[in-house]
């Protein structure tokens, strides 16, 4: 299980206030939050709110209209695939299934629809980062790495 750090809302505060000033800097706010809590909970949105001068509802409908936004944080790591087109035409569903065949069950296997690396698909996110062209033996080195706490 996946130990997430209790909220804080100095620590979250230190993680928001450099995107205040920034337009568009309430995505990457409520990334950083969710990177090091695990999820976008109530505290974070009253923080957001607060911070970017917004109200409540505001943040809350940001938060609701993407589903990369958890209101709790996840129980095991993730593995975002994507499953938009241009990966599917070079093996996603494959790549899928390998996943799930190998880590189904210890880790939560998300489909993802894009993440803007389209031209090296396979794509694949583990933790924050984007990895391209991922074979199933790459990706059991990710899954490993997932496990390990590496990512
Ligand atoms: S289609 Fe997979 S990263 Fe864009």
């Amino acid at each position: 299980m996946t130990v997430w750090p209790k909220w804080d809302a100095a620590v979250a505060r230190d993680l928001v206030v450099p995107h205040s000033n920034i337009p568009g800097g309430l995505l990457p706010a409520l990334h950083g939050m969710q990177e090091h809590f695990g999820c976008v909970a109530q505290g974070a949105i009253d923080l957001a709110a607060d911070v970017f001068n917004l109200s409540r509802a505001e943040v809350y409908g940001v938060v609701n209209f993407y589903d990369d936004f958890r209101k709790t944080p996840p129980e095991m790591p993730v593995l975002k695939i994507c499953m938009a087109e241009a990966c599917q035409a070079v093996g996603a569903e494959g790549l899928k299934r390998h996943a799930v065949d190998l880590a189904g069950g210890r880790m939560e296997i998300e489909d993802v629809f894009c993440l803007g690396n389209c031209a090296c698909g396979p794509s694949v996110m583990a933790g924050s980062s984007v990895y391209g062209r991922v074979s199933p033996e790459r990706l059991d080195t990710l899954v490993g790495l997932l496990e390990g706490g590496g990512e």
